[in-house]
């Protein structure tokens, strides 16, 4: 045997080796925190999964509680367009997309600015009863500040879409940030980086529930704040690309968006509550990290952690004791003799951001697989966007359903998720809140000619949808709403219309901007207009027989030819 091969053959040996003693491993090790060893065992108690392999649950039919929401969700950047119309303001988008010479594809978007009745009627024609959707801050107050002036087309627009809303039985659930930040406000303070933010924000969402809060009563103040802060402060690849300085800046900047977001929550509750009787929260996105061996406790710490760096770093403030995770302040501060990166909350602040919240939307899409390992390599996303985060790689497990490098569907289809992750919620955080699933949904890359028949997302759908029923009636979890991501293609922000989400499929080269519905949307419509998955339902006996077929990878393969027609769709 060639020397290198036997050297490769004995590195194999050993390889497996210390795989095969990894998984029959089972006592757990010393320095395992007391916290990662009950989960540990909590988790082997409540799943019989087996390391990377696909937990397929059962169809189960049910129904959701009286006066659940169903709905779709949209953000003002990704479909309102009208970037600089009526006295708009520029947002960070806007001059980001213009500067880089990109296509400016949220100039128009889906138009929505004029087309917002189309789009209200698209979700009444499906039977929503709520509609998600986001405020565009520079078209309030065009340069972000009171002082700079109200822009009276930006509030009529606004409460024409509500008033339309209404009139077709959908309620409102608004965000007031989702990313498009006043460009004046990067320009003249540095956005985010700076603590007058707070107050800045504090009078925008004033103005929010001033003008609207007689007939919104359910506010989200953020959207994903870790999607806009790491990208945007930490690796400075989208708006306002500030490079450098990651490792301390983008704490900072979340530091003031979650002092930002309970400043919104205490004038609400103060000041607006007691009149307008609403409901205000924030989203957090929280993918969900898989021990890949729930017997390894070092799995499942990393997972733990993972979770920490994604979800607790907001949660664990707002929703647990007020201060940040421990995990986070272990890895990031260390030993406390450096200036400390993540910042410190004073107890009074600590006292001001706990139980800041009315409820908790949480955007689940999908999970990674975590195990725990100090090695550099192979590079993986934790490596690339949260170095903070040691000792946990990520990848995902190959036997969950996904599309082909070939096809056109992106996402990795993991049901389970948002079963996993309200339980994680619910059993670390002790401000007890309902849920409302604020986003989930599936991509594809756009389609030449386009194909209606997507059963890569009804498959989604079917299988979401019940895992949420699941929640309620096996665990029970209160969640309250279901919104899927989203009513039609959009501005995938830098993606633009090349990535697709919608439940109608947008024809971006017709003037028109017409929306056509999927196939998804009849079924989405369905479900939402039963209340989910009632016995006998036709819908329901339909996704029965799709069930075994939507855990394979065939309805992922983005082609749709395989799985026959849906009923009621021609
Ligand atoms: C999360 C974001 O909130 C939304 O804006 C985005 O389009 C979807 N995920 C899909 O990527």
């Amino acid at each position: 045997m060639p020397k290198t091969r036997e050297m490769l053959f004995v590195g194999f040996f050993l390889l497996a080796a210390a795989v095969a003693h990894s998984e029959i491993c089972t006592d757990l090790p010393e320095d395992i925190s007391a916290e990662a060893r009950e989960y540990s065992q909590h988790v082997q108690g409540i799943s019989k999964r087996q390391p990377s392999s696909y937990p397929k649950e059962p169809f189960i039919s049910g129904t959701v509680p009286p006066g659940f929401l169903w709905g779709t969700s949209t953000a003002a950047y990704q479909v309102e367009g009208g970037w600089n119309t009526d006295g708009k303001g520029e947002s960070i988008w806007d001059h980001y997309a213009h500067r880089s010479g990109r296509t400016p594809w949220g100039d128009t978007a889906t138009d929505s600015y004029h087309k917002y009745a189309t789009d209200v009627q698209l979700g009444a024609d499906m039977g929503m009863t709520a509609y998600r959707f986001s405020i565009s801050w520079p078209r309030l107050l065009p340069d972000g500040t009171l002082a700079g002036g109200v822009n009276q087309a930006g509030v009529d627009y606004y409460n024409k879409l509500i008033d339309e809303l209404i009139a077709h039985k959908m309620e409102p659930l608004v965000t007031m940030y989702h990313w498009d930040l006043p460009q004046a406000l990067q320009t003249k303070y540095g956005g985010w980086t700076n603590e007058s933010m707070v107050d800045y924000f504090n009078d925008y969402a004033t103005l929010c529930y001033q003008k609207f809060g007689d007939r919104v009563k359910r506010w989200a103040t953020f959207n994903e704040p870790w999607s806009f802060i790491v990208p945007g402060y930490g690796l400075g690849v989208s708006p306002p690309q500030m490079l450098f300085g990651m490792r301390r800046r983008q704490y900072e900047v979340a530091h003031v968006v979650i002092k930002a977001h309970a400043r919104a929550w205490h004038t609400y509750n103060d000041t607006f509550r007691a009149q307008q009787g609403g409901e205000v929260g924030i989203v957090l996105g929280a993918p969900w990290g898989q021990p890949r061996n729930t017997s390894d406790p070092r799995d499942v710490q990393a997972a733990d952690n993972f979770e920490q760096f994604f979800l607790g770093w907001f949660a664990n403030p707002i929703y647990g004791n007020g201060d940040y995770p421990d995990a986070m302040k272990q890895m990031i501060n260390g030993d406390g003799t450096e200036k400390p990166r993540l910042p410190v909350f004073t107890e009074a602040e600590k006292a001001y951001v706990r139980g800041a919240a009315d409820f908790a939307g949480l955007n689940m899409y999908s999970a990674y697989l975590i195990y725990a390992s100090n090695h550099t390599l192979p590079l993986d996303f934790i490596s690339a966007v949260i170095p903070d985060l040691k000792g946990a790689k990520d990848t995902e497990d190959p036997t969950w359903p996904h599309g082909s490098s070939s096809s056109t569907v992106l996402s990795y289809v993991v049901p389970w998720n948002i079963r996993e992750q309200l339980r994680y919620f619910s059993e670390k955080y002790s401000h007890k809140v309902p849920f409302y699933i604020t986003e989930t949904g599936i991509s594809e890359k756009e389609q030449f000619p386009p194909n209606m028949n997507d059963t890569w997302r009804q498959c989604y759908y079917m299988l979401y949808v019940d895992e949420a029923i699941r929640a309620i009636k096996l665990d029970g979890r209160d969640v309250r709403g279901f919104f899927a991501w989203t009513l039609m293609d959009n501005i995938e922000w830098g993606s633009g219309h090349s990535v697709r989400l919608g439940l109608h499929y947008t024809n971006f080269s017709d003037p028109n901007l017409t929306r056509t519905p999927r196939v998804s949307a009849k079924l989405y419509g369905d479900i939402a207009r039963s209340g989910g998955f009632p016995e006998g339902a036709a819908h329901s006996k339909h996704t029965q027989e799709w069930w075994d077929w939507c855990h394979t990878m065939e309805p992922y393969k983005g082609t749709g030819t395989g799985a026959g027609w849906y009923p009621g769709m021609h």
